[in-house]
């Protein structure tokens, strides 16, 4: 790794990060989740730092990984849900987020439905963006926090064969996953029911599957994607117990495969859909792992972003 700062003034999506900017994000990683393992788990770097943290969409994991990551940094902070603010009221986006960093805000972390919200925004205002999901675009630290998780559990992310399974047309979270892991120069390969598999996806240069056991007998790691029902206007598959049958993982599976790969999943998990509760608490899922290493993979991206600020 020979970078010290990251190229980038925003993180608007992995598409336009460095193999050097991701290394340099995974290895700063590193150093913070040395410091959230100590009794006490706050370092002073962010003071004086504010950041609003903006999200017009749903989230568990990644607003409170957000929130503690920049606590954990000393940042001071603002949270702001669409339900309980004036876009109710017909607010646009741009005024909602002027009138908030009148108040003097240096970063946002904002997650939105909309495909793009955040490059629209990064091009508007002076405060550096942080993609926390945008539609099915993109969801950049999550595919940090994949990426890390793989190469704490593997050693190395180079090499190594991922299979992105389930729910491909509507996932920012594939998107993200498949740009961060080519970078490193990792085998991707995605799976799913044809109706749910971009026309585009083979020109992202990765293999496509159709076949569940076929995916698994390929692949060191399976990252196993919820069924986003929320974004599906039509019916994709007759039925989620239809779609279980062919693409949901259970314990009988994992153990027939005669090799022990590692099973992942960005949460919120469908137990029984995507995945069995059998197998999401089993010793070869990371799940929990990619939630603590979120945290710390977030501090890093805070910090870094936060040095470009005196550029
Ligand atoms: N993985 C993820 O983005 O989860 P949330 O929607 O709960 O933030």
């Amino acid at each position: 790794m020979s970078a010290t700062k990251l190229s980038v003034k925003h993180l608007l999506g992995i598409k336009q990060l460095t193999p050097d900017d991701i290394q340099l994000i995974l290895h700063t990683a590193d150093q913070f989740k040395e410091v959230i393992n100590r009794p006490i788990k706050k370092v002073p770097s962010l003071r004086d730092i504010t950041i609003a943290n903006l999200f017009f969409e749903n989230s568990t994991r990644t607003r409170v990984s957000f929130e503690l990551a920049e606590r954990r940094l000393s940042a001071d902070t603002v949270n702001f849900s669409a339900a309980q603010s004036s876009v109710k009221k017909g607010e646009t986006l741009i005024d909602t987020v002027n009138n908030i960093l009148a108040m003097k805000v240096d970063m946002v972390v904002m997650r939105h439905p909309n495909p793009g919200a955040c490059v629209f925004l990064s091009r508007h205002i002076d405060a550096s963006i942080i993609n926390a999901g945008d539609g099915a675009h993109e969801h950049p630290t999550q595919a940090l926090l994949d990426a890390y998780s793989i190469r704490e559990r593997l050693g190395d992310v180079k090499g190594k064969k991922i299979a992105i399974i389930g729910d491909i047309l509507h996932s920012r979270v594939a998107l993200s996953n498949i740009f961060c892991l080519q970078k490193l120069g990792a085998e991707v390969m995605v799976c799913g029911p044809r109706t749910l598999m971009p026309r585009y996806i083979s020109s992202l240069g990765v293999k496509v599957e159709f076949d569940l056991r076929k995916a698994l007998e390929w692949c060191d790691v399976a990252n196993m994607l919820r069924i986003q029902l929320e974004r599906q206007d039509i019916k994709y598959f007759p039925s989620l117990r239809e779609y279980t049958m062919q693409y949901g993982l259970d314990m009988p599976t994992l153990r027939s495969l005669g090799k022990e790969i590692i099973v992942m999943h960005p949460g919120p998990i469908n137990r029984g859909v995507e995945i069995t509760s059998e197998v999401a608490d089993s010793g070869q899922a990371i799940i929990l792992d990619q939630v603590e290493n979120g945290v710390a993979v977030r501090m890093a991206v805070l910090y870094l972003l936060a040095g470009r600020m005196q550029d």
